[in-house]
């Protein structure tokens, strides 16, 4: 059987990102996070106080941005790496990464740069990719799509759920807030928003286990591996 690309894309916190990890690790398929590579382009322009409204000036930054992937031995996980740096952890608590890293991901010269480093990842197969554009622009082949959707009070509680582990003070209502608004920069915005593409396969995993949604996913898998073969 022939190895596949998989491209997952879906909204924000509706557990797309913690899904691809399993599945990549039950195939033994590299996996890539875009969504980290968007929030390590938001640290570095904020931590160096650039104008994200002048697009030249975030152009010229992004010259100075290498983005890499480590994997942690120890607590098995992946970890993003800023000029070499881990800042796996920050840009997943920083409120600020939050709340700006919708408006720094409707920036074209952005998208340019990111998606052109993921194709360059593609180019061996045997791939997971999450994000939301994969389907659509990154790997408009792939052999398979998934397009992942979730109740939004139920993604709220899931996204607070995770804060609160990670000692986040935070409200409902304020997740809630951020989420919808994140929805919205990420659907309307005029480079490669977020849709689903034609030929992919919609799941809303709003009650659907964990364990049930990877082995659909896995089923689904193996029919593409077998078809390509
Ligand atoms: O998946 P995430 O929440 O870590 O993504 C953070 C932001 O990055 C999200 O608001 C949308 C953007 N993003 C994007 O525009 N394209 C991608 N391929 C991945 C993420």
């Amino acid at each position: 059987m022939k190895d596949i690309i998989v491209a997952i894309d879906g909204y924000s916190s509706c557990g797309k990102s913690t899904m691809a990890k399993q599945l990549s690790k039950l195939l033994n398929y590299h996996y890539v996070d875009t969504g980290a590579m968007y929030r390590a382009v938001t640290l570095y322009l904020l931590r160096n106080h650039i104008d994200i409204h002048h697009p030249e000036h975030v152009k010229e930054a992004l010259a100075d941005i290498q983005i890499a992937f480590d994997f942690n031995e120890y607590t098995q996980t992946q970890i993003t790496l800023l000029n070499g740096e881990n800042i796996e952890n920050e840009i997943r608590v920083n409120p600020r990464i939050a709340s700006t890293v919708s408006d720094v991901s409707a920036i074209s010269e952005v998208r340019r740069f990111l998606v052109k480093q993921q194709q360059l990842l593609g180019s061996v197969k045997a791939l997971v990719m999450d994000g939301r554009d994969i389907g659509t622009v990154v790997f408009p082949d792939a052999e398979l799509k998934l397009f992942i959707t979730a109740d939004p009070t139920i993604r709220a509680q899931r996204r607070l759920d995770e804060l609160k582990v990670k000692g986040q003070n935070t409200t409902f209502n304020e997740v809630l807030a951020n989420l919808t608004k994140r929805d919205h920069i990420d659907t309307t915005r005029a480079d490669s928003p977020l849709r689903k593409a034609d030929d992919a396969i919609e799941l809303d995993n709003s009650y659907l286990s964990k364990d049930d949604q990877v082995s659909l996913i896995l089923k689904l898998v193996n029919e593409r591996k077998s078809a390509t073969a």
